[in-house]
This record gives C-alpha cells, structure tokens and sequence, in this order.
C-alpha cells in the first residue's frame, strides 16, 4: 500500500514538473525558404522568444527576409552578419512599414538594457554593439490579429 502511495506522489510530482515544462515550452523554428529568406515561427507558450542567427546560413547574408509566423508576444532576434566574423563594425537597417499593424514597438538590447527605438520613419537603423550583434526585440500583439509579419533588413559595413 506504501509503495502505491510513494508512486503516486512520483508520478504527481514528475507529472506536474512536465505540465510545467510544457507551459513553458517556447521552441523556436526558422524554416528556410531560400537563401536568405525563412519563415520564423514557435511552438509552446511563448511570452518572450528568441531567434539566433549565429549558428545559422543566415549570418552570410547582407540582405534578410523572415516571415514572422503567428505573430505574438515578444520575439528578439540576434542579428549576425558577415561583418560580425570579420569583426567590422556594420549597420542594420530595418524596413518598418512591413511591421505596422503587427508590431507595436521595437526596442534595441544592449547588455541587457532595451532601448525602445520605434520609429514612425520607413527605415530603422541601428549600429552594430560591442559584439558584432543588433539585438532587436519585436513586440507583436497579445492576441492573434495578423497572421504574419515580414522582418526585412539590410546591413552595411561601417566606413
Ligand atoms: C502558463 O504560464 C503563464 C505565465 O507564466 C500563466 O499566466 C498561465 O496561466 C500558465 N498556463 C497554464 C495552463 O498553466
Ligand atoms: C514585451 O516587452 C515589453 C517591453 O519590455 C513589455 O512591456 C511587455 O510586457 C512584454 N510582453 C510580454 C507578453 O511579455
């Protein structure tokens, strides 16, 4: 009779560990759609996602287009450029009309402190940090109200 009780706690336990885990699940997908275009999307509960480009083919790319997928919440996407490598200071320079309707604000990381940088200007441009990296985090609504947002942006070398 003991060990049936100790096994049911174990199993509420690991049970309710898993529920919890689950809530918090945000996984992140970037599908690829051609060299340097992907369809960005989550699966799980996501309040605040997060996108590396680092260890993806987008770092060789100058000129990206992502499809956010589902927009919601907040996402912020560390950018890596080819300039990131060659440690060359470059710019991003981000298209904003494509957010509107979807993206409230757009707010730039740098260690750990945001700055919101919306801009109502149809270009948003922001030098790379200290490590080679634009950290740019899109608040999307807290309910579904657009399908998809496109994230387009250039980068360029700083003289
Ligand atoms: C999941 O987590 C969020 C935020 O931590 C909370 O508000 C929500 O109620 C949780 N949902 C479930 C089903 O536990
Ligand atoms: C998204 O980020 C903004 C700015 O930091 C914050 O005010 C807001 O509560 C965040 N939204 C969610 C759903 O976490």
């Amino acid at each position: 009779m003991l060990y049936y009780f100790i096994f049911a706690i174990v199993g509420l336990v690991s049970f309710s560990g898993a529920q919890t885990l689950i809530n918090d699940s945000c996984e992140s997908h970037v599908d690829k759609l051609s060299t340097c275009a992907g369809t960005i999307s989550f699966s799980g509960d996501c309040y605040s996602s997060k996108i590396e480009l680092r260890d993806t083919e987008y770092v060789k790319c100058t000129d990206v287009n992502f499809f956010w997928s589902y927009p919601l919440n907040n996402m912020t996407l560390v950018i890596e450029t080819p300039f990131t490598q060659k440690r060359q200071r470059f710019t991003v320079s981000l298209e904003t009309q494509p957010l509107q309707g979807a993206v409230s604000h757009v707010y730039r990381i740098i260690d750990d402190q945001e700055t919101d940088v919306t801009t109502r200007e149809p270009i948003l441009t922001q030098d790379s940090d200290a490590n080679y990296q634009v950290i740019l985090k899109f608040q999307g609504p807290t309910r579904l109200s657009r399908y998809g947002v496109v994230i387009q942006y250039e980068s360029t070398v700083k003289a």
